[in-house]
């Protein structure tokens, strides 16, 4: 957090949603707030999509119907974490100025009809959006009601890359600051390849859609442009804020499955606290390994600090394929994840399910079907249960293992050309994780370059973009007795996505000990065999060790033996290298080895459980907090005394979890 960070103060664990009365007419409100103290809300998000609302033609302010819903929710103790209402333009606004809508990479505008449908490089746009901005701010910037800022919404979510004749103009700019000289920008972007050299900043474009493959370096700066463009929209609705309102500011992040836009890196430093959005994504092989990787890495944007979960859903999304309710007890459980990882704030989008719109079949806390359903049942329990774990607010996630993440990774792995289009950054993050994940091990996801001095085990997965001084950071932490997973892919460009030459790996090669001649990805569905009996897909290399010693090798397929599996002393510790994409249950165990040699293991001892167990402590300053989420059927046991503060019972030596049950206990001793 910045020095200048305005702590999001609330007395426990935040229990709320996001509300969009403007759907309801005034006794649907009182029946609203009626059932949100039923169900023990006490923070509540407004005035998110208000825009049209509150200023229905252009300068005409219109608050009277917002009074009323802040007046009523703070009548009724509920906090308000109050939208600016610039998350959608109003139609009178995209009519009258038709330039601030986005352009998409091959010339063709997006209009409304939708929403959000604003470049982020928008003169008029950012003009007509900080006027409202400002008047919303004065209005209830010192009001009673209001505990958080939450500029627009989900920052990005359609609109992040824009290609129109302002974002160009606007990324010339960006690339002057970065580069000063056009020298500096064609040997970044390597523009000697296919007589691409520019003479004039002019000639510079966004990367539009082109005949053949696009300059990967260009659609690099590209993403970091558009990350930057919108940081610095968030940066002028903040600064507006922050002119009149001592509130908190923050905007919800979507750390989740598939949305790669944002370097939120970058933008965690600006708010003053944490907030996220995330949804279970059923296209995922483990949905709820992703959703821990997800607060995991809400809780590392924030150094660690509590964050808050500013979105989920009680049962089905509206925009996946198919979109599943939830089974009886996830709501409990997803949302006790979030607060095992470090939320002290649990909201879902949204209160009431809407019958008008894109998102009438997007579940809610109070369904369609009314307060006589399992939703709502489990809903006010969940309530009950937030209720009593206001002492864990504040504690923070100990973890011995540390997963490095990197947006540019991400963006720089998925150009268009690459050696195979199966291959997903994000997708061996997650598999990297879903081992550790499934060995109970808790780990913090950290930047690129930070420091590790606190962790025993540093997993570094596909990380293909790093530059020499990150690197060191990690070869350095093994020498001086770190043990450490590095896996294919990782160290093969530079900050330009320049390869790394001399043999793949490039600045982790020599403290791995290896070196990668050539890449040999094979065919999704294709099973690789390793002499230690595991199978692999998606890759192999073929590679020479150097000091590694093998640990198992390729015994089919293009690379056939070849060393898929290595361990190579490095100073006082351990370079681990993995060269393939092992199946889950060999990716379990290579990682459960490598943990067990750093002496890195679960938070307390697991008996039973069906390896379905989730367990995380979180640690205040005087007492310690250990969650036990059971995701699947079997009973567990786990070693812990204290007292419980679910069943509100004491505990000696054992807690039983009963499958699909969630258990925290207020430890006795330090474990
Ligand atoms: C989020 C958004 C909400 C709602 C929700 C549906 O992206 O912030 O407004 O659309 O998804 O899952």
């Amino acid at each position: 957090m910045t020095s200048a960070a305005r702590p999001f103060e609330h007395d426990g664990i935040a229990f709320g949603c996001d509300y969009n009365p403007e759907q309801w007419t005034p006794d649907v409100w009182d029946e609203d707030i009626r059932l949100m103290g039923e169900a023990g809300v006490d923070l509540v998000a407004v005035n998110i999509f208000g825009w049209s609302h509150l200023e229905p033609r252009r300068g005409a302010y219109d608050f009277a119907a917002l009074d009323d819903i802040i007046g009523r929710l703070h009548a009724a103790g509920i906090r308000v974490n109050l939208g600016t209402g610039t998350a959608s333009p109003p139609a009178w606004l995209t009519r009258a100025e038709p330039d601030i809508l986005p352009i998409a990479e091959d010339g063709t505008r997006r209009y409304p009809g939708g929403r959000q449908a604003w470049c982020p490089s928008s003169p008029a746009f950012r003009e007509a959006a900080l006027r409202l901005v400002d008047a919303v701010g004065r209005r209830y910037g010192d009001h009673p009601a209001v505990a958080l800022w939450h500029v627009s919404n989900e920052l990005g979510c359609h609109n992040a890359l824009c290609y129109c004749d302002a974002s160009a103009t606007s990324f010339r700019e960006w690339l002057r600051a970065r580069y000063d000289t056009l020298d500096a920008l064609n040997a970044a972007w390597g523009t000697a390849f296919w007589s691409q050299t520019y003479g004039e900043w002019d000639e510079i474009l966004p990367p539009r859609a082109t005949l053949s493959t696009r300059n990967p370096g260009q659609m690099l700066d590209f993403h970091r442009f558009s990350s930057d463009e919108l940081l610095g929209y968030y940066r002028a609705e903040a600064d507006v804020l922050r002119g009149v309102s001592a509130i908190p500011v923050t905007t919800n992040f979507m750390v989740t499955a598939h949305i790669e836009n944002l370097d939120y890196w970058s933008w965690a430093d600006d708010m003053d606290v944490i907030a996220n959005d995330h949804y279970l994504d059923h296209r995922l092989a483990d949905p709820t390994a992703e959703l821990a990787f997800a607060a995991d890495l809400s809780r590392g944007l924030g150094q660690g600090a509590p964050w808050i979960l500013m979105e989920h859903s009680t049962g089905a999304v509206n925009w996946q394929p198919l979109n599943k309710p939830k089974a009886q007890g996830e709501i409990i459980r997803n949302s006790l994840t979030h607060v095992a990882r470090g939320a002290d704030g649990v909201c879902f989008f949204q209160w009431r399910a809407s019958v008008q719109g894109s998102e009438k079949f997007h579940s809610a806390m109070l369904p369609h079907a009314g307060t006589d359903s399992a939703v709502w049942r489990e809903v006010v329990e969940l309530g009950a249960i937030v209720d009593r774990l206001g002492e864990v607010a504040g504690s923070r996630v100990e973890a011995q293992a540390a997963l490095v993440f990197s947006w540019e990774s991400w963006w720089a792995t998925q150009t268009d050309s690459r050696p195979s289009q199966s291959l997903g950054y994000l997708d061996q993050v997650h598999a990297a994780y879903g081992a550790l994940h499934a060995l109970g091990l808790t780990v913090d996801i950290v930047a690129p370059g930070a420091a590790l001095d606190a962790y025993a085990l540093v997993v570094v997965p596909g990380l293909h973009l790093v530059r020499a001084a990150e690197a060191a950071v990690v070869t350095d932490w093994i020498a001086a007795g770190g043990t450490a997973l590095i896996t294919f892919y990782s160290g093969t460009v530079d900050q330009d996505d320049r390869v790394w030459t001399g043999g793949y790996t490039g600045p982790f090669r020599e403290a791995l000990g290896i070196r990668v001649e050539e890449f040999a990805p094979v065919a999704p569905g294709t099973t690789l065999q390793l002499d230690d009996g595991s199978t692999s897909t998606l890759w192999s290399e073929r590679a020479q060790p150097t000091t590694a010693a093998v640990a198992a090798s390729f015994t089919d397929g293009p690379s056939a033996g070849s060393p898929a599996i290595t361990r190579n002393a490095w100073g006082d510790g351990a370079a681990w290298y993995l060269a393939t994409q092992l199946e889950p249950a060999g990716y379990r165990d290579l990682m459960g080895r490598i943990a067990e040699e750093a002496g890195v293991r679960p938070a307390a001892r697991v008996t039973g459980g069906g390896g379905a167990i989730e367990i995380v402590r979180r640690r205040a300053a005087d007492a310690s907090y250990l969650f036990v989420v059971n995701h699947g059927d079997a009973a567990a046991s786990v070693e812990v005394s204290g007292h419980e503060l679910i069943t509100e019972m004491p505990v000696a030596g054992n807690v039983d979890v009963p499958g699909g049950a969630v258990r925290i206990i207020r430890e006795e001793a330090a474990a």
